[in-house]
């Protein structure tokens, strides 16, 4: 039985795409443009382009057309995934896609681009992030029940980077992490890259089993408690009020830093106070933009403790790339955010154990311009793609 035509078109122009004979950003002819070039009805090229687009191929943008995509993109994340089947899901990533949110993105980007401050925001930009954009996001967390000072806030490469400027920044090969047994996997791809001693921690519909986490941590020193109360990744849950401060009392009892990671939670409708509220003082909150408006643009924020933050009108040093004269001292890391901002490590409470590589000089690293911190030699650990 022949193909329906508008298969045939469908096929046809999938091919041309597939081999670059129609290049990425290619307007392709209006619905009733298509329809007349090709004798069909106005209907049916609709239909095509809603094909091509489920598979990937083309976007519609609202009032201007239909564009050829950039395969080598593929649609919905870029990261190095295999595209699944078009009548499937794909539960490898998430991330938003809803409708009209590209058309906003865009308007909101020409806004950005046809502004006078282009110049200045195609700069280096300071360490942290600009104080305005660190003022917006100051007033954005608010909604989450987060009060921080601008001044607590980094402006980081989406929350990965946060959480590595976080490990960075406060913790040492061979500290002692406790994690849910079940967690994000970018965290441990963290944890490998740092060296740090994961230790897993049961999980209970409520969170973290929190009788099973007070016994750790009054077995081994934790350094830290990575978690993610607001809906969890992967489990999805969201821990309950009195847990949150039974958590927050056995990071107090035991000096652990608590590593909030805030992703999902603003899918969560009321939930509890996030621990950076309750707790400022111990809890460095991590969060972003990618999935609530757009992984491409990978932006996130980290909230630290007000006393691990330098105040703005302190000097921060050369941009990233431009090679320092002498190591800095701060342990502060590898981060072109974290060198600037300080951190310093919480004169704990809790007895540090001995660190395995206790050589935190920077070394300059052959690939790239930016300093790194190294333990020997040059290893350079790149933030990893995060999954989920
Ligand atoms: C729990 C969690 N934290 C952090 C990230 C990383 O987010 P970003 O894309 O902002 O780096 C993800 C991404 O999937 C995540 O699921």
């Amino acid at each position: 039985m022949a193909a329906p035509r508008y298969k045939t078109l469908v096929d046809a122009l999938a091919s041309d795409i597939r081999s670059g004979r129609l290049a990425a950003g290619t307007r392709l002819p209006t619905h009733r443009g298509l329809a007349a070039q090709e004798g069909i009805a106005v209907v049916t090229a609709t239909r095509v382009y809603a094909a091509l687009e489920a598979m990937g191929l083309v976007s519609r943008e609202q009032g201007r057309g239909t564009f050829v995509r950039d395969i080598a993109v593929p649609a919905g994340h870029g990261i190095d995934l295999q595209v699944v089947a078009t009548d499937a899901v794909d539960l490898n990533f998430n991330y938003p896609s809803l409708p009209g949110q590209a058309d906003l993105l865009r308007q909101a980007l020409r806004g950005v681009a046809g502004s006078g401050d282009l110049d200045s925001l195609l700069s280096y930009q300071p360490h942290r992030g600009r104080p305005q954009d660190r003022a917006s996001i100051a007033r954005h967390l608010r909604r989450r029940g987060l009060s921080p000072d601008p001044d607590q806030i980094l402006v980081v490469n989406g929350a990965q980077h946060g959480l590595a400027v976080t490990v960075m920044a406060t913790l040492g090969a061979g500290d002692v992490v406790a994690v849910d047994a079940l967690t994000y996997p970018g965290f441990k791809v963290l944890a490998e890259a740092f060296r740090l001693d994961l230790q897993p921690i049961p999980v209970t519909p409520d969170g973290p089993d929190l009788d099973a986490l007070a016994r750790v941590c009054a077995s081994r020193p934790v350094r830290a408690i990575y978690t993610m109360p607001t809906l969890h990744n992967p489990l999805g849950g969201v821990m309950p009020a009195a847990e949150r401060t039974r958590l927050i009392e056995i990071a107090r009892q035991y000096g652990s830093l608590l590593i909030e990671d805030a992703s999902y939670a603003y899918l969560a409708e009321d939930p509890p106070p996030p621990l950076a509220a309750t707790a400022p003082d111990i809890t460095v909150h991590v969060t972003g933009l990618s999935k609530n408006i757009a992984t491409g643009l990978r932006v996130g924020f980290v909230v630290a403790p007000p006393h691990r933050c330098r105040r703005s009108n302190a000097p921060s040093g050369p941009p990233s790339g431009t090679p320092r004269p002498s190591p800095p001292r701060s342990p502060a890391a590898g981060s072109t955010t974290a060198r600037s901002t300080s951190w310093r490590r919480a004169s704990g409470t809790t007895p540090r154990p001995a660190r395995r590589s206790p050589d935190r000089s920077w070394r300059a690293c052959p690939s790239s311009a930016t300093p790194r911190r190294t333990s020997s030699g040059c290893r350079c650990p790149t933030t990893p793609a995060p999954t989920g």
